[in-house]
């Protein structure tokens, strides 16, 4: 069948980054002249852009793939099935030559390689690009916005991870780090203000290491904010080690500069963090958290924290608990410590805290976050904020969820308001996930917070 007559379908696993790929991917199967559809079933060519990060991520991606053998005797073999990825970089032979459940293997810097690739596969062959680059950002390429809600966009603006966690397996499935061309960016968002998006989220493994030609993130976010006044921008994620003042001073600014930081800590032990090669004790993560919450008033802060990491003790985990305490960060994202090959954990350390520990210790850190954001949620009722609206809620067509500034989800009665409008919103209820709030009046972040200001 020539290209152009192909439907396909792309399912993604993963990270907001892995989401902004399967948008690069759209954009280069569309352009070859294939189209996309809804479901698998309906599908020419399934792609499972994939996640390597814990073992269940993985796991989960083995069982799909599985369920797509009906479906391939179904269609007698000339359904077309691809892996791409982190998952690719990681397990590509067992792919292939194991299983044979899989046709094409394409990494994470190799998508412009995919048209070629289903033309090899198409007489039979598995075909496999796994390259890593030094340079590719797919910085030419418009991402297709398929799968979103015309209001909120991830703009990819770096790749790939120099940091060496000795946790983490993304250096090695997503390979050295490089940052994309600030003009390119710029164009981007150009581009989604005049599509009519609202909340853009500038992404990397790493953003505070942009770089680009003198160019550094909080240069970057300043020229972001200047694109369209009316339009937020958020960015994920930041490393504690190297996080400057001149981001935090930006962002207090610029009133489109969103005042939400996910700047994840991991532990709340020092010697743990420099187990993880992480380079900052508790103290100096915590000095840094007074630093923004001095610089940002009203700054919200999640996390990401890991338990029962290799060696990890009881005493150690409490200082976790303590570092949560202490923070009470407004969102947390929690693991229990996976073990990945090739990783420096893995070649230096045993992977000794047993699984029920693991488990364990994550029901803790999860029920003590709960308990924070309960508190800190409540703190909120009777306060004002500015909500983009997303959609309509899960629940219920007459009412619409949003976000705050502050990254918070609010739920409020649709009445006469629309999605993409920015809502002055009271907040009346809460839980530990949401806001419950009464709708004002439509606003703008121009008359919510006053008129911009310029630097
Ligand atoms: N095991 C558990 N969690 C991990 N993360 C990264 N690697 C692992 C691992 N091997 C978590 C970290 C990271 C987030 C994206 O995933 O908390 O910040
Ligand atoms: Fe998963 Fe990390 Fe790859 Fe994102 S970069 S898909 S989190 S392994």
């Amino acid at each position: 069948m020539p290209l152009n007559q192909r439907k396909f379908y792309i399912e993604t696993y993963g990270c907001q980054m892995n989401f902004a790929d399967s948008e690069i991917v759209n954009s280069i199967m569309i352009d070859n002249g294939m189209q996309p559809v809804h479901k698998a079933e309906e599908a020419d060519i399934i792609f499972l852009n994939t996640c390597s990060i814990r073992e269940n991520a993985e796991t989960r991606v083995w069982n799909r793939l599985k369920e797509f053998r009906g479906l391939k005797r179904q269609k007698k073999n000339d359904l077309i099935v691809g892996v791409l990825g982190c998952m690719a970089e990681r397990v590509r032979e067992r792919f292939l030559e194991k299983e044979k459940l899989v046709d094409i293997v394409v990494g994470p810097d190799a998508y412009r390689d995919i048209p070629n690739l289903i033309s090899e596969v198409s007489d039979g062959r598995k075909a496999v690009n796994v390259l890593l680059s030094q340079e590719e950002t797919y910085a030419d390429i418009a991402p297709v916005r398929t799968t979103g809600n015309g209001v909120t966009a991830f703009v990819s603006i770096m790749r790939g991870c120099d940091n060496m966690c000795s946790f983490c397996v993304v250096p090695f499935t997503r390979g050295r780090e490089r940052s994309r061309p600030w003009q390119s960016i710029q164009d981007e968002l150009k581009q989604l203000s005049d599509q009519g998006y609202r909340d853009v989220t500038l992404l990397g493994q790493n953003v505070n290491s942009y770089h680009d030609n003198g160019v550094h993130f909080a240069d970057l976010m300043y020229k972001a904010s200047q694109v369209d006044p009316e339009m937020r921008i958020r960015f994920s994620t930041s490393h504690p080690k190297d996080f400057p003042n001149d981001l935090l001073h930006v962002i207090a600014e610029q009133p489109n500069l969103c005042s939400y930081i996910h700047i994840p800590a991991q532990s709340g032990n020092s010697e743990i963090l420099e187990r993880m090669r992480r380079p900052y004790t508790r103290e100096e993560y915590l000095e840094l958290i007074a630093t923004m919450r001095e610089l940002i008033p009203g700054v919200s802060l999640s996390t990401d924290i890991i338990t029962g990491f290799c060696g990890e003790t009881d005493e150690q985990h409490a200082e976790t608990l303590s570092l949560m305490q202490t923070v009470k960060y407004d969102l947390a994202y929690m693991f229990a410590y996976s073990e990945r090959d090739r990783t420096l954990a893995q070649r230096k350390y045993s992977d000794n805290i047993p699984e029920a520990v693991k488990k364990q210790r994550l029901a803790e850190v999860i029920s003590l976050q709960q308990s924070v954001q309960e508190v800190n949620n409540r703190a909120e009722i009777g306060t004002r904020h500015l909500v983009l609206a997303e959609g309509s809620s899960k629940r219920s067509d007459d009412q619409l969820f949003g976000r705050t500034d502050t990254n918070k989800v609010v739920i409020f009665d649709r009445k006469n308001f629309d999605v993409n409008q920015y809502v002055d919103v009271e907040i009346t209820g809460s839980t530990s996930a949401t806001l419950f709030a009464e709708p004002v009046k439509v606003s703008s972040i121009a008359e919510f917070f006053g008129t911009t200001v310029t630097v």
